[in-house]
């Protein structure tokens, strides 16, 4: 917990309460208002929570205005370039970067639970061949809690470790047997001698009827995604997962719900419909059009994959992805790609116009990462799949870390209530 650096005086009418001030190794400082209503008898208001903590952390922090991400202190650009998924996975669970012997441990304890209990096949032929994925995902890694009965209690340290080597371990299986339902194809089973990402690419583009070669591009381009996507402070799906655990609830359910949050458009669904949006647009010429759209108050549209939360300057994994679309594309002979021309134009006269410069809105981690996955044969569908695998871990880290506070307290916000004061009830003769 951070110490106590000052003290911020709040006066309500004739009443005045002192309030403790907490100073964190980095960002601004934060007013302590777990006694405000004790005292002062007066909640905060505060919905979308856009000045509110909702927890400390040592996990992920993030400069919204200098648009910098660091995870455990690490810059996102530096492990983009040097590390590896599985690496900053492990970076992320327990706090440093791990020693060879740590690192191959590790990967060895993620690369020996890939496999999904044989029974949980038949939850996949339950949908309909055309369920979206996330709806696969969001049901099945729901019901490993149904199977995994050895880690699901969360107050054994021994079944949170299993349930998160686990959850890590099987959310490429389950995200890439999600896919081949869809598409009618049989389920392509993990191998234990190939790295995390190329094996989520052999289970998701491998058919019976011919061996698969991975591509070492895709699969560094695959690992560096999920990189990108690993974790991002108290995000909506963050949050979710943490809500759902503050009650109690098993690992599995925590991080169904926290897919299921993840789904939505403003959030991690932008990616597929970015890439929508882009293919909507077409061709350069249009793009006018759908800016003065995002533009235009009494239009609902907005401009998917552009703006965010707390970036109020370049999101730095935009920047990476954006530089990853160029070398992926060159290396796959599409350099010419119609949609990646259409992302970089839109780009461009969006942050030349004063309405998303004034309010300071770029692209955000969704903008350019479809147009990759896209590239690498991915169906839209697939794109929050991916994401949710890759944000995985960062769930589990923030799960773990919550689980591990001693000042845990079930998450119960309070409300502004505009609603009838109390009335009697009146027969329906009298209506
Ligand atoms: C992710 O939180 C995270 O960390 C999330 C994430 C992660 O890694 O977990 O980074 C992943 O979710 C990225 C964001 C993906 N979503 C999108 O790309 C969808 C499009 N973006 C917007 O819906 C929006 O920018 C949000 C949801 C991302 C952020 O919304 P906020 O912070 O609630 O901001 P806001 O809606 O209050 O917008 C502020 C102003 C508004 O105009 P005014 O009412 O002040 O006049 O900016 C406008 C908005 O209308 N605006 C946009 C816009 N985003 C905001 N206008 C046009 N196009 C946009 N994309």
């Amino acid at each position: 917990m951070a110490d106590e650096t000052k003290t911020a005086k709040l006066t309500i009418g004739d009443k005045t309460v002192e309030l403790p001030v907490f100073t964190p190794t980095a960002g601004p400082d934060v007013i302590d208002i777990r006694k405000l209503y004790g005292q002062a008898g007066v909640f905060t208001y505060d919905p979308g929570f856009t000045s509110t903590a909702s927890c400390d952390s040592t996990i992920t922090f993030i400069d919204g205005d200098e648009g910098v991400l660091l995870h455990r202190g690490y810059p996102i650009g530096e492990l983009a370039e040097k590390s590896h998924y599985l690496e900053v996975c492990y970076l992320l669970l327990y706090g440093e970067l791990p020693s060879p012997t740590e690192l191959e441990d590790f990967e060895d304890r993620v690369t020996n639970h890939t496999m999904l209990h044989e029974q949980m096949m038949n939850f996949f032929r339950g949908f309909r061949r055309d369920a979206h994925p996330m709806a696969v995902m969001v049901g099945v890694v729901g019901a490993m809690s149904a199977f995994y009965h050895d880690s699901t209690d969360i107050n054994d340290e021994w079944q949170r470790e299993v349930a998160s080597i686990r959850l890590i371990a099987k959310m490429p299986t389950i995200a890439a047997m999600a896919y081949k339902y869809t598409i009618g194809q049989p389920f392509v089973y993990p191998r234990n001698d190939l790295d995390y990402a190329s094996n989520f690419l052999r289970m998701c583009f491998a058919v019976p009827a011919e061996d698969y070669v991975v591509d070492p591009i895709l699969s560094r381009a695959m690992d560096r995604i999920f990189t990108l996507h690993a974790d991002h402070e108290q995000n909506a799906s963050t949050s979710t997962v943490r809500l759902a655990s503050s009650s109690g609830a098993n690992p599995f359910a925590c991080i169904a719900a926290g897919i299921a949050c993840l789904w939505g458009p403003a959030h991690g669904g932008a990616n597929q419909a970015c890439l929508e949006m882009l293919k909507e647009i077409g061709t350069p010429d249009r793009i006018p059009e759908y800016i003065a759209r995002a533009k235009d108050k009494d239009d609902p549209f907005r401009l998917m994959g552009f703006g965010h939360r707390v970036y109020k300057n370049f999101d730095p994994r935009a920047t990476v992805m954006k530089q990853s679309a160029d070398e992926v594309l060159e290396l796959l002979g599409v350099e010419n790609n119609p949609t990646l021309q259409v992302a970089k134009e839109l780009e461009k006269q969006a942050l030349e116009d004063p309405y998303f410069s004034d309010k300071k809105l770029f692209p955000n981690v969704d903008f350019y990462s479809g147009i990759i996955l896209e590239a690498m044969g991915f169906p839209t569908s697939m794109f929050t799949p991916i994401f949710a695998l890759a944000r995985t871990v960062g769930w589990i880290s923030q799960w773990k870390e919550q689980l591990n506070d001693p000042q845990l307290k079930i998450g119960r916000p309070r409300q502004l209530y505009l609603g009838e004061t109390q009335r009697s009830y009146t027969d329906i003769e009298n209506r």
